[in-house]
């Protein structure tokens, strides 16, 4: 079935999040390291990326180096660190010529100094793109995020710039790193593993959860089409009923 030409244009996810997880194993299935993995797993990101410009999705957020990956084999956390270098230098003018904005959550300090620095040129070199908005979720966790949040918001009461009775939870969202995303629709792993580890907890309250089992090295923008095309069968009811929402 070609989901592309099955997909309603008109109610298509503003936002789709993506755990991209399985580059490891998919690897180890052809008898190779888990880094020839992460290597092809670039191929994927660029063809959902291309897809996801194609039918007019706005942003898509991936996650691509959570918190605790940090506690991998140190040569695996090298090759990656190594690989995200190489593709944003590479990938920069791919980014300029599809007219999209690069973005970044997660805790950047904690990068390497040479590859804050390529990120922090290709997001000022894509600053205006407007087409799509791709946000890199690096050295990220929820917990952290949230945490984060919660220390700044309380000094700023400490400081007497904030009231209590004026945290809600809009003033809230506006501290975390996703403040300038919308909540994501639409939130997909890959791999077979259905769990959220770590990932936008906050934003996915109300989010739609799409699992596979295809491994991310193996994810196209079909793939990406059908999580689509399997997201509008939904109904989202908010708390709702079925027969409120008529
Ligand atoms: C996802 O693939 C990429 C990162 C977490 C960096 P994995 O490396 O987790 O691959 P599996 O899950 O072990 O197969
Ligand atoms: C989640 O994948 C993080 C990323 C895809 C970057 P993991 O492979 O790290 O997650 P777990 O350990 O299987 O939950
Ligand atoms: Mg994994």
């Amino acid at each position: 079935m070609d989901y592309k030409d099955q997909i309603n244009l008109s109610k298509l996810p503003k936002h789709i999040a993506i755990v991209m997880d399985g580059n490891g194993r998919w690897a180890k299935e052809k008898g190779k390291l888990r880094v020839f993995g992460h290597k092809n797993g670039i191929l994927s990101v660029k063809d959902v990326i291309e897809g996801a410009t194609e039918i007019g999705i706005e942003y898509v957020t991936l996650y691509a180096f959570s918190t605790e990956n940090w506690n991998r084999p140190k040569l695996e956390v090298a090759a990656i660190m190594e690989i995200l270098i190489s593709t944003i230098h590479k990938e920069t003018q791919t980014l300029i010529d599809n007219n999209v904005r690069l973005n970044v959550i997660g805790n950047i300090n904690a990068l390497p100094a040479n590859c804050k620095r390529e990120l922090n040129e290709a997001i000022d070199k894509t600053a205006h793109n407007y087409r799509l908005t791709l946000t890199l979720a690096l050295s990220y966790s929820a917990r952290w995020d949230i945490t984060q949040a919660a220390k700044t918001i309380a000094q700023k009461v400490q400081a007497g710039e904030l009231q209590l009775d004026e945290i809600d939870e809009n003033l809230f969202s506006k501290h975390l790193n996703t403040h300038n995303l919308p909540n994501p629709e639409l939130l997909i792993r890959t791999s077979g593993e259905h769990r959220v580890s770590n990932y936008l907890l906050w934003e996915i309250a109300y989010t739609e959860l799409y699992f596979t089992n295809k491994l991310w090295p193996d994810f196209r923008r079909h793939d990406l089409f059908e999580a689509i095309y399997n997201f509008q069968k939904r109904e989202r009811r908010f708390g709702l009923t079925s027969e409120q929402l008529t």
